[in-house]
């Protein structure tokens, strides 16, 4: 397992270029099971997801190639196989994706429901709700969703939930719908730019989906669907932690790849703690020089600030000048990396669905685990802005989501290692002893340690618990 080792304190300046959209990618991946031919996919970040997404495709009957940095070439070979295992779908929860395009081409599937996950209640219920409504036979046994349907007939689905729309619901019911008779309509569709991207695919290959963007979807039927080739959107969750990372460490970065229309929230907000921030076409700009200032944050689905982002902008508002309210309205417990952030020094208080955010002049480096991918990102961008070393361990979360994130980082000066996680490894700094004559003096044997002195023999009783 490796972990990473971040000394704090340098400005980033540069220029920094961000990858396709990770989001897109996996659901227009498994999307290629619709289409007969060679799907050829640009854009396609080199993750982890994507690795295991393939692997989900490969036992699914389908070639797939890696061409190049960033291309990807997926052909169906065998249109037999419907299992999508527990062993592949255990380990990202976007193996989901594969169920509306298994049902729509081969109107069966048994894709082994997700289990667990470090951000939240993440049921599919409504990916179900719709699936059936088109017709499908929907039994869950032995941790699996059998679904099959003789054939799909379109349907009014209304797809909103309790925490509003569902991205991957919404590409689900969407790829099955595609090759369903008759005309289906989708009210309360999520409106994400990467659902959007995956209706633009689907187009291309014949299907006939109208209101993409919108929260209402018409789609007329087709019988098939032929290949084409894609270029997949830009990460706009990479470009805005990367505007974070910015603003955090008081920089100036120059980036590229981004689409200022898929960031407007973001930059609004950004904007409002006190950066400058301008597009050019495809590029953008960002600059700061100060302190931010506080701002209150409710993450929504788009157009609002997008959840993949909260944990990030937690951080930067930990640094605030005053006191900010972060919100999450998508996953309300997605709070893993407060008392991870709390440990580094930021004034943090959890009230339900959010987080009171007491802002403070500087953050101190310390050994932080990871417990997701963005809560890992947030972590980065805090050991980024915080005086001495950090340690980010469990960083296994990062690589899922970011292509070479601590790589592009360093090109514009930051300062990180990527080390196996072993306890040799912590640096020197993070483990203060007793008789270490920087760590605080304890007088009288009665008198508790000091939070310092604790937070770093913590640091070391961690390192040495995983091994
Ligand atoms: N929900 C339900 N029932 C459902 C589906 C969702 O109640 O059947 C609830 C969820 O529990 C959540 C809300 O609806 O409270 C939104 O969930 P959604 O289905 O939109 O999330 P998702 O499709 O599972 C995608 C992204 C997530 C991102 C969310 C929200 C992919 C592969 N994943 O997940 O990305 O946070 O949309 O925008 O597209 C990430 O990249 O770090 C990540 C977690």
């Amino acid at each position: 397992m490796d972990m990473l080792v971040v000394r704090g304190g340098h400005p980033l300046r540069g220029t920094v270029a961000v990858g396709g959209a990770k989001n897109a990618a996996l659901p227009i991946m498994a999307a290629s099971l619709v289409a007969s031919g060679t799907t050829v996919l640009h854009g396609v970040p080199d993750l982890v997801d994507v690795t295991t997404l393939s692997h989900v495709l490969r036992s699914l009957g389908a070639h797939v190639e890696r061409r190049g940095d960033a291309a990807l070439a997926i052909t169906v070979v065998d249109q037999q196989p419907c299992l999508a295992d527990y062993e592949l779908v255990r380990r990202m929860r976007a193996s989901v994706c594969v169920l509306g395009p298994l049902l729509g081409r081969r109107r069966r599937a048994c894709v082994s429901l997700p289990g667990g996950c470090n951000i939240g209640h993440r049921p599919i219920d409504l990916h179900l709700k719709g699936l059936r409504a088109l017709g499908a036979e929907i039994t869950i046994e032995r941790g699996y969703v059998f679904a099959k349907a003789e054939r799909l007939q379109g349907a009014d689905i209304y797809l909103g939930g309790s925490f509003g729309s569902t991205v991957t619901g919404t590409c689900n019911v969407m790829s099955a719908a595609i090759l369903a008779e008759g005309t289906t309509t989708i009210s309360a569709a999520a409106c994400e730019p990467e659902v959007v991207d995956l209706g633009n695919l689907l187009n291309a290959m014949g299907a006939r989906i109208e209101g993409l963007g919108t929260p209402l979807l018409r789609i007329e039927g087709v019988n098939e669907l032929h290949a084409v080739e894609h270029t997949v959107i830009p990460d706009r969750i990479e470009a805005a932690t990367l505007l974070v990372a910015a603003a955090i460490t008081r920089g100036e970065l120059t980036i590229q790849n981004v689409c200022a229309a898929h960031l407007a929230a973001v930059t609004d907000l950004l904007r409002a703690t006190g950066v400058q921030i301008e597009f050019q076409g495809s590029t953008a700009k960002i600059r700061s020089t100060r302190a931010p200032q506080p701002v209150d944050v409710t993450a929504l689905p788009y157009p609002g600030v997008p959840t993949d982002v909260q944990a990030q902008l937690t951080a930067l508002l930990a640094l605030a000048d005053g006191i900010s309210v972060v919100t999450d309205k998508v996953f309300p417990d997605r709070f893993m990396h407060i008392p991870e952030l709390m440990r580094m020094g930021a004034g943090i208080r959890r009230e339900g669905a959010s987080a009171i955010i007491s802002g403070t002049p500087r953050l101190s480096g310390a050994c932080v685990m990871a417990s997701d991918l963005r809560a890992s990102a947030a972590l980065l961008l805090a050991a980024l802005a915080a005086e001495g070393e950090s340690v980010i361990r469990r960083v296994y979360h990062l690589d899922r989501g970011y292509e070479r994130l601590e790589q592009k980082l360093n090109l514009v000066g930051a300062d990180i290692r990527r080390v196996t996680d072993t306890a040799e490894n912590i640096p020197e700094s993070l483990l203060l002893s007793m008789d270490d004559p920087s760590a605080p003096s304890i007088d009288s044997s009665d008198t508790p340690p000091p939070p310092k002195f604790l937070k770093h023999a913590e640091a070391r009783s961690s390192a040495i618990r995983e091994q």
